[in-house]
Parts: C-alpha cells; structure tokens; sequence
C-alpha cells in the first residue's frame, strides 16, 4: 500500500535539520521526555514510572528513524522502529547502514501491529495525528499500551490540543496548519512544512478529550500533557514569545 510519505521519503529530514520548530523545542521536549523516561526519571509533578533505565524502546511512526537514533545514542539497550510507510523505513535502514547503532526496523501500521514485545519506553512523535477517527485513535492506543511492560511509559508529541486557533500561528517557526474540516473532537488539516522545496501533508489535530480518553481506555493509569520546552538559548529569544504565548506542540507521558 502506498502511502503519503512514500513520496516524501529522505528528503523528510531536511525539515528536522531545518525547521525552527522541529529543530528547537520539538527536539528539545523529545529530549526531555524520553531522556526522563530512559533514566526512570519523572517530569517535575509527573506520575512515576517502573524506570526503563537502558531499556528496550519502541518508536512508533519513526519515519526515518530521527529519533530512533536520538533513543539510542541517548543509552537504549535496544531500539525498534516501526513505521508504514517503506519508503521511510528504507530511509531509516540507509542510516543504519551508514552510521551502525543496532537499531531494527519494521514496517507496519501501527493500528494493527498486534503485541510484539513488552517494551519499557513506547516513543510515537507524530503518530497520532494520523488517527482519522476515534477507532483510529483507540486502535493507536491499545498498540501503544499492549506493547509496554508493567510500569512501562509512552512518550508522544503531538498537536497542542490546546492550541488557540485565533491566536498566533506556527508559521514563522516553519509550520502552516490549514484547517480544512471540522469533524467532532478534531480537525482535518493540511501541513505544510517550509524547508525548501516545502513539504505538505494531510494530518488530523485532535482535541484533548478524544486523546486522553482512547489512552484511559487502552489502559493506561496515567495520561499527562506535558508542555514543549525550549532550549536554554531559546528561552531568553523574543522570537519565541509567540510559542510561548500559543504552543502549538505539546508533550505527551503516559504509564502503564
Ligand atoms: C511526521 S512523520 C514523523 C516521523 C518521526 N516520528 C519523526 O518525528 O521524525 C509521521 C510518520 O508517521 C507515519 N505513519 C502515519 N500513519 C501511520 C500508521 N498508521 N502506522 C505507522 N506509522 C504511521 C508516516 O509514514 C510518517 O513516517
């Protein structure tokens, strides 16, 4: 089956590399949420978690494997990315290949991978925005938790379910969101992401609800939105006052 990153493939990095947003807090929050995860550490308030220090990883939607790789340069015993699309999982297979870090991969749709391990970290970094139904949803979900061990955490980032539409927008950090479609619980949107030549794509922001309730019924016993952080250079920058004031990305932590 093809599809819409088939023909986006390797040139997908190019908006990692480039783009302000992806390059600074979406990086930066990544960071923080599965380094936290790794080391069985806690988010200040955070619910604990059994502590997955070196341990076994799963990366959901890895596209290319950027954070795959970031996963296990950080300390993971073992890293797997999972992704649908081919072309992006031969992306990620070519990095391997070329910077050798042990880690596998696997194509496959997330809604319907079943249980293949009992991981200590499930990481998904724009997964869910490709849930185009509550069903969508509740089936990313239940793969997310059923493939977790006991005590185990999924760490996501997403569309800020709180983002205010009238507010200020995400274009000056690289981002266009074009609202294309009102459903219940979410929007239809076109991405478009501005690296040269740009790169669009048909996602799905959803509302805090939808996510939080399809993650409670998979099972999980903690749900937490944990807001972007920006790093230590950024924070001091007035270029940043408009993600500050209206996030459009958010953190998202979950234990099983
Ligand atoms: C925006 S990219 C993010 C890739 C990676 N997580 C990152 O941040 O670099 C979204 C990825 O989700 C994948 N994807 C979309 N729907 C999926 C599904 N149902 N199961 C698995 N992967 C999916 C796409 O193929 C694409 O590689």
């Amino acid at each position: 089956m093809r599809t819409q990153y088939d023909d986006i493939g390797q040139s997908y990095e190019r908006l990692k590399r480039e783009m302000p947003l992806a390059k600074g807090p979406e990086r930066a929050t990544v960071e923080a949420l599965t380094g936290a995860a790794l080391t069985g550490g806690t988010p200040a308030g955070g619910t604990p978690a059994g502590g997955a220090a070196g341990g076994s990883v799963l990366d959901l939607a890895c596209g290319t494997g950027w954070y795959s790789r970031i996963i296990a340069r950080a300390g993971a015993a073992s890293v797997l990315g999972v992704d649908i699309s081919e072309e992006m999982v031969a992306a990620a297979e070519r990095a391997e290949a070329r910077e050798p870090l042990g880690i596998r991969y696997k194509v496959h749709d997330a809604r319907t991978l079943g249980v293949i391990g009992r991981f200590d970290l499930v990481n998904a970094v724009w997964l869910l925005c490709y849930a185009r139904d509550r069903s969508d949803l509740a089936a990313m979900a239940r793969t997310i938790h059923d493939n977790l061990a006991p005590g185990g955490v999924y760490t996501g980032l997403e569309m800020n379910p709180r983002f205010d539409w009238a507010g200020p927008k995400a274009t000056k950090y690289g981002l266009t969101h074009r609202p294309d479609a009102d459903f219940p619980g979410g929007k239809e949107l076109t991405v478009t992401a501005h690296v040269d030549p740009p790169i669009s794509f048909q996602a799905c922001f959803w509302e805090e609800e939808p996510v939080v309730t399809a993650l409670r019924e998979a099972g999980f016993r903690s749900v937490e939105l944990v807001p972007a952080v920006l790093t230590a250079d950024q924070a001091a920058d007035p270029f940043w006052d408009d993600f500050r004031a209206n996030p459009p990305i958010v953190g998202i932590r979950a234990v099983k």
